[in-house]
């Protein structure tokens, strides 16, 4: 029987998608049960696991984003809560796993993608600030959402990605773009050659507001899209099924679990930079007080 509380401070947040509700590579030291927050309950459980490296320690959280049941929709996940939780937990930067549709043929179904853009087509719908009350005015930058840092920091361990023996592509460069859909249902075909004349590379239904959210926490972020389907664009294919998800979600759980492992054991040896510094995040969010006109 695991603890159900922990005292110490976690250092890295990881945030499971579809496919990935627990990461069998970490080994826990307590369970705390789904936590309370002023915006309700977390997702699930947060497990807490414990690295020991040459030159340090690293302390892990780990929370499934549907719930343990993928019982929680996208548009009913409990974002806030979630990411207020790993803030208050004390992480220095947060490790996020999506499912998605590829809208590019270089994109692979398996093949995994460290966007460094984003495209928001849930605006209004989801709660997605901190900062929306009456009295509580702040601004933040958003327009690199992800961290840079931690996208290169993730990208050496590329090759522990396989495919039946064979390797799959870990896909990284400055304009790879994610498409925020409201969802559930997929997207039209005309939709999704509009997402691909946009500029997006994947789509999916979770990186906002998780991505506005870490932003506003002044946490480094990054998500790690792992491709599923060819969504609804190509002109000679069924449009994207639940089946055809389905089909790749054991391939990429495991490949989820390889690269997080490796991130993590890099990470107990030598906390990176950009989780010391908050890559430059602290400070940025301005609130009300900065703006205040005299
Ligand atoms: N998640 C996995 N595949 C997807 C798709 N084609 N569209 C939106 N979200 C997805």
């Amino acid at each position: 029987e695991l603890p159900s509380t922990f005292e110490g401070e976690v250092d890295l947040g990881v945030i499971g998608g579809t496919g990935l509700y627990h990461l069998p590579c970490l080994e826990k030291i307590a369970v705390l049960p789904p936590m309370a927050t002023p915006w309700g309950y977390t997702s699930s459980p947060i497990t807490i696991s414990k690295f020991i490296g040459a030159n340090g320690h690293l302390h892990v959280a780990f929370l499934a984003r549907h719930g343990l049941d993928h019982q929680l929709p996208p548009t009913k996940v409990p974002f806030r809560a979630n990411i207020a939780a790993l803030k208050h937990l004390k992480c220095k930067a947060v490790l996020s796993f999506s499912a998605v549709g590829s809208l590019q043929e270089s994109i692979k179904p398996r093949d995994f993608v460290l966007p460094q853009q984003l495209i928001d087509r849930t605006k209004g719908i989801r709660e997605s600030s901190y900062l929306n009350e009456e009295g509580l005015v702040g601004h933040v930058g958003f327009g690199d959402p992800f961290s840079e840092s931690f996208a290169k920091y993730i990208y050496q361990f590329r090759d522990v990605l396989t495919n039946e023996g064979k390797p799959c592509t870990l896909h990284f460069d400055k304009d790879k773009t994610v498409v925020c859909m409201e969802g559930p249902q997929f997207s039209t075909r005309a939709e999704s050659r509009m997402y691909r004349l946009l500029g997006g590379d994947v789509i999916n239904m979770s990186v906002i507001p998780e991505a506005k959210l870490a932003r506003e926490c002044e946490l480094p972020y990054q998500m790690v899209c792992m491709s599923t389907d060819y969504d609804a664009w190509r002109e000679d294919e069924e449009p994207v099924t639940v089946e055809v998800v389905l089909g790749h979600l054991v391939n990429n759980g495991r490949n989820a679990n390889a690269l997080a492992s490796s991130v993590i054991e890099a990470m107990s040896h030598n906390m990176p930079e950009f989780m010391k510094t908050g890559d430059g995040l602290r400070g940025s969010v301005k609130m009300s007080i900065s703006t205040k006109p005299e």
